[in-house]
């Protein structure tokens, strides 16, 4: 029977165990109490043991001290490395039956699957651990990934989540929601997103709460006492979020946006991680990991020149990688040769995913001004942008030209490198100056008019 009653429209608490949690003598601190003794018996350090059973020092530190469930596989592993029948996967058999959810409560398991290249990223991977797993406060953790269009935000947070379920992290359950940024008026509608995490968990249509803040306040009820993981995906802006948050610990939040999320630290105690395009070690490893040692074999330094002609940027790397797989084009070195031209870097495509058309979603999401200060960038000499040059060859003001640029920034398709300086990425100006191009039919001599003002600027 489902638990969820005509109560819960008024936000009232579900019981979140339930009957089925049983009273069962077994519980995290019996297991870590068991895994200390038998440990020391054996004169193994804490680092030891973690080495000998392929499990973190820190997340068995925890296990020890019953603050973390041990999964059934770290158990087996104990089990087999302390050689203790299978006294540990017994405890951890039980603890898992206990942690069952109850009849109402439909497990959520909707991560969607990792990506078998996926490549680097330890220090992301290491900074989300700390945040989101380490956190002994009583503060709901949640972290904020942005960066640019086809950065590999939403991949880091899968293979995140990923691996933190496999250390027996959020037991009751795991939701992915694409929340449709970054155009705003695009976007999913926090009520209908709401109403699918409410039916996920077992909530029938018409039990659905007929307003935006009672279907919060149900969802919180219903998440409130669990280990649930949010990853909300692709998030427009700061609204879009916070009516979807848990509001108790014990769960965890991971946003992933292309915006800065303006306004959300106001509203939430978030950390923020910014990514930007792979090091030139893992660009090339990641070519070499989906084209096959073969191919990257024979010729090494194409698929370095290959990851620079794509600007290390995972979704250009994927999908120059697919070309070569699919024999578009033979070898990373023909294929190199062929993104000399901008115009070529920008024409990268696979089925229904291109280059193009992920940037184009940036781009609409901006005001007219902004827009028009992105196609200007694009004509620009070099990579670096200065506050005071883009002024002059803009015709507006200093001051407009700051709020402009930390605009574009905002929407990461600028970075901030000092006060006085942004920076853009090769392929974006590539973008930007096609954009100008076709848009503001900027011919060649009035590119190199423009040019040449900012150059003027530059030395003034
Ligand atoms: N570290 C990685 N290793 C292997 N593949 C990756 C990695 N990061 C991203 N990718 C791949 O690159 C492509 C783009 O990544 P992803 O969709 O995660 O980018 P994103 O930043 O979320 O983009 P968007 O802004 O459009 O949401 C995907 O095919 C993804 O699988
Ligand atoms: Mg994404």
């Amino acid at each position: 029977m489902l638990r969820n009653s005509v109560q819960d429209s008024t936000g009232n608490r579900p019981d979140p165990r339930g009957s089925d949690r049983p009273n069962g003598t077994e519980s995290p601190g019996t297991f870590g109490c068991l895994l200390r003794t038998q440990r020391e018996r054996r004169g193994l350090s804490l680092t030891q043991l973690a080495t000998l059973v392929h499990f973190n020092r820190g997340h068995l530190s925890k296990v020890e001290n019953g603050k973390r469930t041990p999964s059934v596989v770290l158990a087996a592993a104990c089990d087999r490395v302390l050689d203790s029948g299978s006294r540990f996967t017994a405890i951890a058999t039980a603890l898992e039956a206990a942690a069952r959810p109850s009849p109402g409560w439909v497990h959520p398991a909707q991560l969607p699957a990792t990506k078998r290249h996926f490549t680097g990223r330890q220090r992301h991977l290491d900074q989300l651990n700390e945040w989101l797993c380490d956190d002994r406060s009583l503060a709901l953790p949640v972290a904020v990934i942005n960066g640019p269009p086809g950065v590999g935000k939403t991949a880091l947070a899968v293979e995140w989540a990923h691996q933190a379920v496999r250390d027996g992290r959020f037991a009751d359950g795991q939701f992915f929601v694409d929340l449709e940024g970054p155009e705003p008026g695009d976007a999913a509608d926090p009520f209908d997103v709401l109403g699918h995490l409410l039916h996920a968990v077992g909530v029938p249509g018409e039990r659905l709460p007929a307003d935006l803040h009672q279907r919060a306040a149900t969802f919180r009820s219903y998440l409130h006492g669990r280990q649930v993981l949010l990853v909300l995906d692709n998030a427009a802006d700061a609204q879009q979020v916070q009516h979807l948050l848990p509001g108790s610990p014990g769960s965890a939040v991971v946003v992933t946006s292309r915006s800065r999320l303006p306004g959300l630290l106001s509203r939430v105690d978030a950390a923020t991680l910014p990514m930007m395009e792979l090091c030139r070690p893992e660009a090339a490893e990641l070519l070499r990991a989906m084209i096959g040692d073969a191919r990257a074999d024979a010729d090494p330094a194409a698929l370095t020149v290959l990851a620079e002609r794509c600007g290390r940027l995972p979704l250009a790397l994927v999908l120059a990688a697919e070309n070569i797989v699919s024999c578009q084009h033979p070898s990373a070195d023909r294929l190199a040769a062929e993104l000399k031209a901008e115009e070529a870097r920008l024409a990268l495509a696979e089925g229904d995913v291109a280059l193009r058309h992920t940037f184009d979603t940036s781009y609409r999401a901006l005001d007219e001004p902004s827009a028009r200060i992105f196609r200007l960038l694009g004509l620009l000499p070099g990579q670096v942008i200065d506050v005071a040059a883009t002024a002059v060859t803009a015709g507006v003001s200093h001051d407009e030209a700051v709020r402009l640029l930390r605009d574009l920034a905002s929407a990461h398709l600028i970075r901030r490198q000092d006060e006085r300086h942004y920076l853009m990425h090769d392929l974006l100006r590539a973008y930007a100056a096609d954009l100008s191009r076709r848009l503001d039919g900027a011919t060649a001599s009035a590119r190199k008019e423009d040019r040449a003002r900012a150059e003027k600027a530059l030395v003034a």
